[in-house]
C-alpha cells in the first residue's frame, strides 16, 4: 500500500520550515505542501480567538488540497487551537507541543525547564497544562519567559546583529538566574536563532526543538495509519505563502535550502472567514 498524497505543513512564517526539514530528513520520500501565512505574520501578539480562527482556516485550505495528514507548525497556533483544527479536518493532524515537553521532560537533570515562545505562546498556559499532563508528579518546574522581538528578526533574515544579540541577552538572562538546564525553543522560529540563543546560555544548557520531535510523531502516525508514500521517484513539494511568494522564496532558499523551489502566492480571507 503507498498513499502519494502531500503532508499539509502550516505556520505563520518561514519558521515552520524548521519542521520541513526535519521531516524531509526524516520521511526523505514524502511530499509536504506548506503554507506561511506571512500576509499576517505575526501570530505572537495575536489573540488566541484570533490565531484559532486562522488556523482552522489554513487547515481547511490544505485539507482541500487532499493532504493526507497536518503538522501545525507553529507553537501558537498549537496552544491557541490545536483541538479546533484537529475537530475540523478528516485527517490526523500532528501538533508540536507535545513533542517538545515531552523530549524536554525526559532530558532535564535538575528539573528546571526553560520555555522561550511568543507572547500568545507563553499567555496561554498551553505548556504548563501539557507539562502537568505528561509530569503528573510534578518533578519538573517551568520557567517561561515571551521573546516577541525574535519573530520578526527571523522574519527579516536577521540571525546575527548586534541588536538580536541584545534582545538575546535580555530574554534569556531570567531563565540562567532560574538555573534551567533545558530550554525548549517553544516557537519554531527559534531553531534559526539556535546560534544566538546557544552563545547567550553556554553550553551547559539543552535547548530543545520541537521540529525533530513533531517528525518523530509524523512518522508514527503515517506508519500506524498505513499512509507512507512508497513511490519510486522523488517527491514533489509545494509551497504557499499569503503575502509576497518571492519575499518569502528568498527566506525558503536561505532556510530551507536547495529543496525549496520556489512559493506561490494563495490569497486567504484576511478575517478569517473559510
Ligand atoms: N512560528 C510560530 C510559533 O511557533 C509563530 C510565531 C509568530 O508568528 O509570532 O509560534
Amino acid at each position: 500500500m503507498t498513499d502519494p498524497r502531500p503532508i499539509g505543513v502550516f505556520d505563520s512564517g518561514v519558521g515552520g520550515l524548521t519542521v520541513v526539514r526535519a521531516i524531509m530528513d526524516e520521511l526523505p520520500n514524502e511530499a509536504v505542501l506548506y503554507f506561511g501565512d506571512t500576509a499576517r505574520c505575526p501570530y505572537g501578539p495575536r489573540s488566541l480567538e484570533e490565531i484559532r480562527t486562522f488556523a482552522v482556516q489554513i487547515a481547511h485550505h490544505l485539507s482541500g488540497q487532499d493532504v493526507k495528514a497536518i503538522v501545525v507548525a507553529c507553537n501558537a497556533a498549537s496552544s491557541a487551537g490545536l483541538e479546533d483544527v484537529t475537530a475540523s479536518v478528516p485527517v490526523p493532524v500532528v501538533g508540536v507541543i507535545e513533542p517538545a515537553v515531552r523530549a524536554a521532560v525526559r532530558a532535564t537533570r535538575n528539573g528546571r525547564i526553560g520555555l522561550i515562545g511568543t507572547v500568545a505562546t507563553v499567555s496561554s498556559g498551553a505548556y504548563q497544562r501539557t507539562l502537568d499532563r505528561l509530569d503528573p508528579q510534578r518533578s519538573a518546574r517551568l520557567v517561561s519567559r515571551a521573546c516577541p522581538l525574535f519573530v520578526e528578526s527571523v522574519e527579516r533574515g536577521d540571525t546575527t546583529s548586534p541588536g538580536l544579540m541584545r534582545a538575546a541577552a535580555e530574554y534569556l538572562a531570567p531563565l540562567s538566574e532560574a538555573d534551567v538546564d533545558t530550554l525548549i525553543l517553544g516557537c519554531t522560529h527559534y531553531p534559526l536563532l539556535r546560534g544566538a540563543i546557544h552563545h547567550v546560555m553556554g553550553p551547559g544548557v539543552l535547548l530543545i526543538s520541537s521540529a525533530e520531535e513533531a517528525a518523530d510523531d509524523l512518522y508514527d502516525v503515517l506508519a500506524s495509519g498505513d499512509l507512507l508514500r512508497e513511490e519510486p521517484g522523488p517527491p514533489v513539494h509545494r509551497f504557499e505563502s499569503s503575502g509576497d511568494p518571492e519575499r518569502f522564496a528568498e527566506l525558503g532558499r536561505r532556510f530551507l535550502g536547495p529543496e525549496f523551489p520556489g512559493a506561490r502566492h494563495v490569497a486567504l480571507d484576511m478575517a478569517g472567514h473559510p
